[in-house]
């Protein structure tokens, strides 16, 4: 078989991960809760060390507002700001080492959104970071906002999708003049440490379900492998109820009757859980509501799934909710339960009160406006 250089070097990459999953396994194994990845020290001030990317267009100000209101709940955090401007490397992207040793150290980062330049040999920086610290589960909790009227009321799903290979390996190349080939990448290892995550997820949140989905009626042996390696890991967890949903099918419970899948925590193939991801953010209110973990075996990055904004970029108009949400993930990731729901608390009630939304829900307020009003609303 002839293979394009990416090409070869996308198998060898697959077949590290493959090595470094076993890894993983046995880590989840032992200690099947979310919080797996996190095992750094306060330091002695009693704080710990989070490394913050604040990103571009918006990405600034919307940190800021996270700063001011963890600091306002008395979070134990010291933020270590790092910039990830691309850097060229023997023709390849890469991240400054000092951003790299940043995560590693801290084992936890917040980020912002991140521009990414068209048409300058950058590869998205985005799936750089993934590549990097090997974040391999994708997890979007999208649950109605109380207060804020969408058609959907009662949305209250979990969808952990894949994030390393899939369609997104990158194999592509021509066979001949006109006809071109995508290689979709399925391997056990990496489907059985996200499917083991997501069942360890459901166990520790509570959720008494997983359900996988798929296309394997159509793609047999690569979402065959998929299906099949999630109904053996569903085996070792005899409490969690094990589904199967066809994606077309999935789509249209969901846009019919978000409750089918209320409690339930899904689990898919990369490009399925990014369209279906988006889809579900839509239910609630969109990308402005909508946080996101990327978990990984020696670091997990939380970021909100919006871009930056640039039309409304330094104007004080963009809406921090979803990176507020998604920190106080990363709060909870990090096992200051505490702080995570109070912030959370605050930021429900203050989009409830109707009073102080921006305008991408509908209100007339500035970022720093309901960020003063979240921080009102902050219990003592
Ligand atoms: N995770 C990421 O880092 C990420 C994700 C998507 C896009 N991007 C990058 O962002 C840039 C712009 O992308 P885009 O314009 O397609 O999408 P976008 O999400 O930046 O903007 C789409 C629309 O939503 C609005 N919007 C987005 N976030 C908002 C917020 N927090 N508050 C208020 N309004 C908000 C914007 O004003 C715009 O009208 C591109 O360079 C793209 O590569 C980055």
């Amino acid at each position: 078989m002839l293979l394009s250089r990416t090409a070869a070097n996308a198998f060898k990459l697959s077949a590290m991960s493959a090595v470094k999953s076993n890894t993983a396994r046995s880590i989840t194994t032992a200690t099947p809760t979310i919080t797996q990845a996190f095992n750094a020290q306060k330091k002695a001030n009693g704080n710990y060390t989070v490394t913050l990317i604040p990103g571009d267009g918006i990405g600034p100000e919307i940190a800021q507002s996270v700063k001011n209101i963890f600091a306002a709940a008395n979070t134990p955090i010291d933020w270590e700001e790092v910039d990830v401007t691309p850097t060229i490397k023997d023709g390849k992207t890469s991240i400054p080492e000092e951003a790299i040793q940043s995560v590693r150290a801290s084992t936890v980062a917040l980020k912002g959104p991140l521009a990414t330049p068209i048409g300058k040999g950058h590869v998205s920086l985005n799936l750089t970071l993934r590549r990097t610290f090997n974040l391999y589960a994708n997890v979007r909790p999208c649950r109605s906002v109380a207060g804020f009227k969408t058609p959907y009321e009662d949305v209250n799903t979990v969808l952990i999708r894949e994030n390393t290979e899939g369609e997104y390996s990158g194999i592509e190349h021509e066979v001949v003049n006109g006809v071109v080939q995508s290689i979709k990448l399925i391997t056990k290892d990496a489907s059985e440490r996200v499917a083991r995550y997501a069942f360890s997820y459901a166990e520790s949140v509570g959720r008494d379900q997983v359900t996988a989905v798929h296309k394997a009626n159509i793609m047999k042996l690569s979402d065959g492998l998929f299906l099949d390696v999630c109904r053996q890991v569903s085996k070792e967890f005899p409490n969690i109820k094990f589904n199967e949903v066809l994606l077309d099918r999935a789509c249209l419970h969901i846009v019919s009757d978000p409750a089918i899948y209320a409690d339930t925590v899904m689990v898919m193939p990369n490009l399925y859980g990014d369209i279906l991801s988006d889809m579900c953010a839509g239910l609630i209110g969109g990308l402005g509501l909508t946080p996101s973990g990327n978990i990984g075996r020696d670091a997990s990055i939380f970021e909100a799934v919006h871009g930056t904004a640039p039309d409304i970029a330094g104007q004080d108009k963009a809406n921090p909710t979803a990176l507020l949400l998604s920190g106080i993930m990363m709060l909870r990731h990090m096992r200051l339960n505490e702080q995570a729901s109070n912030i959370e608390q605050a930021v429900f009630k203050t989009i409830a009160e109707g009073k102080t939304l921006t305008a991408d829900l509908g209100g007339r307020a500035t970022n720093t406006q309901y960020t003063n009003a979240v921080i009102q609303n902050l219990k003592a």
